[in-house]
C-alpha cells in the first residue's frame, strides 16, 4: 500500500516524502512542478538511498489523478499541493481559489471513486484570523480570512468537516503549520523560492549569499519585546515527522485538527542574531515600516499534538538557522 502524496516535490512535501520512506513507506508523488522541479526527486533518493513514483500531474486534473489511483494502491492522502504566497493570493484571488480549493475538491472527489478515505491536510495558523490572544489553541476555532490565500485554507478545512459530517467512514487530519523554515541536515533539499521571496528565512539566506542587498525588517514598533514581530518558528524537519505521527492516527475514523509549532516565539531580530551567530556571517539589514496585515506576536499552543499524537518540535532556531544556511550556501 501506497501514500500518495501531493505537492511532494515542494519545500515542506519533500521533507516529509523523506521522513516517510525513512520508515519505510511506499511513496507516490504528484507535482505539478509549478513551485518545485523535478530534480527533487534525485535528491530524495540521494538522502535516503531509496525510490518513490513520481508523476507530473496537477491535482485539479481529475484523468490523470484518476490514473495514479489506478495505477497504484493508494491508502491514504498528504495532501501539501497548493499555492501559498499570501500577497501574490491578493492580486490573484481567482488562481487561489482554483487551485487551492477546487483543485482540493478534485482530489477528495477521486479519493472517494477510489474507496481512500485517509487523508491528512496542509493547513496553516493563519485560519485562526485575528483572536485578539497571541497563543493560538485549536478551541479558538477559525476567524476572518486576512487574505485570499487563508480564506482557501479556512475553505477548504470547512468542506472537509462537510465531508466527514456526510460520511464518518472519512479519516481527516487537518494540520495547522506555523512558520516552517530551516532545511535538511543533509543540505540537499531545502527552501528556495523563485524571484524575491516573501517569507523571513528565504529572504535572509538570499541577504546571506549577496543575492539580495539588505534585509527589511517589517517594523520595530510593537509591543513585543524588541519591537519587532514574533512568530513561532518550527524546523521543517520536526513538521515532516508531525506527519508521520498523523498518519498514524488515521488508523480510527474522524476528523481531527492539531498545531505544528513549538509553543516558542522568537522575534525577528532573535532570528537575524541568531542566524548572524551560529553561521558566523554579518547580514546587511535595516528596519523599515510595518507591513500592512502582520500580527504583532502569535505563538502555538502545540499541547493537543503532544498529548494525542506524541508529537512535540525538538529542534531549536539554533538549528533552523544552521540547516537553512548550510542548504542555501550550495542552493545559490
Ligand atoms: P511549496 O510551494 O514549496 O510546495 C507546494 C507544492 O505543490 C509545489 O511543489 C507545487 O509545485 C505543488 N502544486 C501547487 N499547485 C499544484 C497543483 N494544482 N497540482 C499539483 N501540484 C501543485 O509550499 P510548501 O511551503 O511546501 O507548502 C506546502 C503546503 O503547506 C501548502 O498547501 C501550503 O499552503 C501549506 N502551508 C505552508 C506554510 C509555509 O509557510 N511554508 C505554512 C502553512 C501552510
Ligand atoms: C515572518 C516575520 C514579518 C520578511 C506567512 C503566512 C502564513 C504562513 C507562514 C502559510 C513577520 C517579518 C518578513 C521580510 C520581515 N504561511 N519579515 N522582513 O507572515 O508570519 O506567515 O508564512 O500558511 O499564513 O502569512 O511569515 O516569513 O512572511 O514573516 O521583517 O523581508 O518576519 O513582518 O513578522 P508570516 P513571514
Amino acid at each position: 500500500m501506497a501514500i500518495l502524496v501531493t505537492g511532494g516535490t515542494g519545500y515542506i512535501g519533500s521533507h516529509t516524502v523523506v521522513e516517510l520512506l525513512k520508515n519505510n513507506k511506499e511513496v507516490v508523488i504528484v507535482d505539478n512542478l509549478s513551485n518545485s522541479s523535478k530534480d527533487i526527486v534525485d535528491k530524495i533518493e540521494q538522502i535516503t538511498g531509496k525510490k518513490c513514483k513520481f508523476y507530473e500531474v496537477d491535482i485539479r486534473d481529475a484523468e490523470d489523478l484518476i490514473k495514479v489511483f489506478n495505477e497504484n494502491e493508494i491508502d491514504s492522502v498528504i495532501h501539501f499541493a497548493g499555492l501559498k504566497a499570501v500577497g501574490e493570493s491578493v492580486y490573484k484571488p481567482l488562481e487561489y481559489y482554483d487551485n487551492n480549493v477546487i483543485g482540493t475538491i478534485k482530489l477528495l472527489e477521486v479519493m472517494k471513486a477510489s474507496g481512500c478515505k485517509k487523508l491528512v491536510f496542509s493547513s496553516s495558523a493563519t485560519v485562526y484570523g485575528d483572536p485578539g490572544t497571541p497563543k493560538y489553541t485549536e478551541e479558538l476555532g477559525r476567524g476572518k480570512a486576512s487574505s485570499p490565500y487563508g480564506a482557501t485554507k479556512i475553505t477548504i478545512e470547512e468542506i472537509l468537516e462537510n465531508l466527514y459530517a456526510s460520511d464518518n467512514t472519512w479519516t481527516i487530519s487537518m494540520l495547522r503549520y506555523f512558520n516552517p523554515i530551516g532545511a535538511h541536515e543533509s543540505g540537499i533539499i531545502g527552501e528556495n523560492p523563485n524571484g524575491i521571496p516573501n517569507n523571513l528565512m528565504p529572504y535572509i539566506q538570499k541577504v546571506a549569499t549577496g543575492e539580495l542587498k539588505e534585509l527589511s525588517i517589517f517594523g520595530d514598533d510593537y509591543d513585543t519585546k524588541d519591537g519587532t514581530c514574533i512568530r513561532d518558528y518550527i524546523h521543517v524537519v520536526d513538521l515532516a515527522l508531525g506527519h508521520i505521527k498523523a498518519l498514524e492516527k488515521l488508523e480510527k475514523p474522524g476528523i481531527y485538527v492539531y498545531n505544528l509549532g513549538t509553543g516558542k516565539g522568537h522575534s525577528v531580530l532573535e532570528i537575524v542574531k541568531t542566524f548572524e551567530k551560529v553561521n558566523n556571517i554579518k547580514l546587511n539589514y535595516k528596519i523599515a515600516p510595518r507591513r500592512a496585515g502582520d500580527l504583532a506576536e502569535f505563538f502555538a499552543d502545540p499541547s493537543k499534538a503532544k498529548k494525542e499524537l506524541g508529537w512535540e518540535a525538538k529542534k531549536g532556531i539554533e538549528e533552523m538557522c544552521r540547516d537553512s544556511w548550510n542548504f542555501a550556501k550550495n542552493a545559490k
